[in-house]
């Protein structure tokens, strides 16, 4: 079967998905923009790409049976053009974050459900990367006893997409369009991340703070910069009997200082690993206290070049999960929880109450 792929929006992070093509041979690839910039440089480097001035005109073909829709638009239009992918008999993988709010979310699921179709969310990219993995594994024999607490901490003191990151792409800093700051743009990898390692049945938002500390911001002046660039949460996973807390933060600029951990924290160990594919020197280590001065450290290296590559793995994983094959990703119901969460904290931040989410 030749599968075809049909891109909606092709900026940036398209030519990566356009890219997971070279593991799909005879595939065929459509790309749809309404600007021209973006069509002509995803022309020049996939010349045999049919473009698009409208993912209308794109979708209006009748649907293959081996046909599988990206949205990557700014997030602000995922949904809306989800669920014309959807309409057109097609199943779509949607780039993080999944939607602008829950209702939105709940509105692509049901039209999935309505019509036998499926939906999948690229937050699940690292879900598949052999150290995450492994600790869901560690955790489940009980290498580490019973795990109480989990440490997932990532501050920066200036380091906001839009400006230091991919600067000019301004659409990162306004709520309207990104539906909010960090929490949005790496929120999907941290939480997947964590709902794949832990599997919870439900988790509560115990308290939330997201906020704006004032940084010199050069941004255009009709630019509008309103999302939080600090938001920091104590989390509850419930796990069958167990509780588990998370000390959670996703910070771009702030006062203070850089911190980033990854721990799970157990009766009788702590697993800190490379939860990122990316680097020299990947690693998982488990460390046991044994005394004063003596901590057990055992090492497990991952050498990433034998690895699939990052970017193309939503795409490759959600044509496995179409096709039947074995499949690694958040997939149908499964696509929202993520987004939940995120939903979750803003929520609990607002309020200053506690919010659970039932998985
Ligand atoms: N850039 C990255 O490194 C990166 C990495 C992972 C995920 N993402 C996610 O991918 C999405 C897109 O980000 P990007 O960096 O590629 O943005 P971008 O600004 O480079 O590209 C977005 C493209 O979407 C087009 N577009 C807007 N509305 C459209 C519509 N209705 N139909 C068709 N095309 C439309 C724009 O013209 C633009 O070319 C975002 O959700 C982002 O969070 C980006």
């Amino acid at each position: 079967m030749s599968t075809r792929i049909y891109i909606i929006g092709s900026g940036v992070i398209s030519h990566h998905h356009a890219m997971a093509r070279a593991e799909l041979p005879g595939s065929e690839l459509h790309a749809a923009d309404p600007s021209e910039a973006a069509r002509a440089s995803f022309q020049k480097e996939f010349p045999d790409a049919v473009m698009y001035e409208s993912s209308d005109k794109m979708l209006a073909s009748p649907a293959g049976e081996d046909d599988l829709v990206v949205v990557s638009t700014p997030p602000r239009w995922h949904v809306s053009e989800a669920l014309k992918a959807l309409e057109s008999g097609r199943s779509v993988l949607v780039e993080k974050p999944l939607a602008m709010n829950v209702a939105e979310a709940e509105t692509l699921l049901a039209a999935a459900e309505s019509r036998g179709l499926h939906i999948a969310v690229c937050g699940s990219r690292f879900q598949s990367w052999t150290l995450n993995r492994k600790v869901r594994s560690l955790i489940v024999d009980g290498t580490i006893g019973d795990v109480y607490l989990v440490d997932w901490m990532h501050r920066s003191l200036c380091s906001r997409t839009g400006i230091e990151y991919q600067n000019g792409s301004w659409w990162f800093l306004e709520k309207s369009k990104n539906g909010g700051g960090p929490l949005m743009d790496w929120g999907p990898y941290d939480f997947n991340t964590l709902l794949s390692i832990l599997e919870p049945d439900s988790v509560t938002v115990d308290h939330a703070v997201c906020t704006h500390p004032v940084i010199p911001e050069p941004i255009p002046e009709d630019a509008i910069f309103d999302t939080e660039t600090q938001a920091v949460a104590a989390l509850t996973f419930t796990c069958g009997e167990k509780q588990v807390r998370i000390r959670f933060e996703r910070t771009c600029a702030t006062h203070g200082e850089t911190v980033q951990t990854e721990g799970v924290y157990g009766t009788e160990g702590y697993i800190s690993w490379n939860w990122l594919p990316f680097g020299e020197d990947l690693k998982l280590q488990i460390h046991k206290t044994t005394g004063p001065e003596s901590v057990d450290v055992d090492t497990i290296s991952v050498d990433a070049s034998k690895e699939p590559n990052w970017m193309f793995e939503p795409v490759l994983q959600f044509r496995n999960f179409l096709q039947g094959e074995e499949a690694i990703g958040m997939f149908d119901a499964k696509a929202l929880h993520a987004f939940r969460l995120i939903q979750a904290v803003y929520e609990s931040a607002e309020t200053g109450s506690p919010v659970t989410l039932n998985l």
